[in-house]
C-alpha cells in the first residue's frame, strides 16, 4: 500500500512550504534555465506549469505574456502568485490535480513538468492528462529524476522507495514506461543533475 496520495501530498507540501524554496531553488537554477531553453516556446505560446509548486520556473519565463499555472496545494499557489506579482508577470495561477485537468482537449502549445512526474501518485494518468490538453505538435518538457529505461530496480531499491515515495519523490520511474501507452514521443533525453540521475527530456504531440 502507498501512502502517496492526493492528500498527502496537498498536506506534505504545505508543511514543506517554508522551506521548499531553499531545497528546490539553487541547485536546480542551472536546469530550469536549460529547461526553458529546450521548449524553444514563442512569447505568446500558451504555456501550463504543471505542479508548479512556488513558481522557481518564473524567472526563466519572462517575456512569456501567455502563462497558466496548476497545483493541488493551495499555499503552493499562492506563493506562486506572490512570486508572479514580484516579477510582473501575468500568470493564470489555480489549485488544480494534475491527474484532472479542467482545461478542454488541445489547450497548449507547451507544458512545463518539473518534478511532478516523480512525485505524482498516478504518472500515467497525468501524462494522458497532459497529452489531451496539449496541442497536436506541441511540445512537454519534462525535468525529473528516472530510473534509466529498461532498468529493474534493485530490491534494496524498492524498499528504500517506500520511505522515498512517501516523504520525497518515487525513486524507480522510468520516463518510457510513462509514456509508453501515450503518443508522445521523446525527442531528446539529456543527463541534468546528479550525474545524470535528473533527466532533462522533451516529449512532442
Ligand atoms: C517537487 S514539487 C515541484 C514543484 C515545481 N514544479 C518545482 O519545480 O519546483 C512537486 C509539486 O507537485 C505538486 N503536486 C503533487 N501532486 C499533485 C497533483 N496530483 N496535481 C498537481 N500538483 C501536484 C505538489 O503540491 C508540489 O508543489
Amino acid at each position: 500500500m502507498s501512502l502517496n496520495t492526493n492528500t498527502w501530498n496537498r498536506l506534505r507540501y504545505t508543511l514543506y512550504l517554508p522551506i521548499y524554496d531553499l531545497i528546490a531553488d539553487r541547485i536546480f537554477r542551472k536546469y530550469r534555465k536549460r529547461s526553458v531553453e529546450l521548449l524553444k516556446a514563442k512569447p505568446d505560446d500558451s504555456i501550463l506549469l504543471l505542479g508548479a509548486g512556488t513558481g522557481l520556473d518564473l524567472p526563466y519565463l519572462q517575456g512569456y505574456i501567455n502563462l497558466t499555472a496548476i497545483d493541488i496545494t493551495p499555499g503552493m499557489i499562492t506563493k506562486l502568485q506572490q512570486r508572479a506579482e514580484k516579477l510582473k508577470i501575468p500568470v493564470d495561477a489555480r489549485v488544480m490535480n494534475g491527474q484532472q485537468l479542467e482545461f478542454e482537449d488541445n489547450s497548449f502549445d507547451a507544458i512545463v513538468a518539473h518534478l511532478i512526474l516523480a512525485v505524482i501518485p498516478d504518472p500515467l494518468t497525468c501524462i494522458k492528462e497532459v497529452e489531451r490538453v496539449l496541442k497536436p505538435g506541441g511540445t512537454v518538457i519534462v525535468f525529473d529524476k528516472f530510473l534509466p529505461d529498461g532498468q529493474r530496480p534493485t530490491i534494496v531499491r524498492r524498499l528504500f522507495n517506500q520511505i522515498a515515495n512517501t516523504l520525497f519523490s518515487d525513486i524507480n520511474r522510468s520516463i518510457g514506461a510513462i509514456v509508453s501507452d501515450t503518443n508522445l514521443t521523446i525527442e531528446l533525453n539529456e543527463p541534468a543533475a546528479l550525474n545524470g540521475t535528473f533527466r532533462l527530456v522533451r516529449l512532442r504531440k
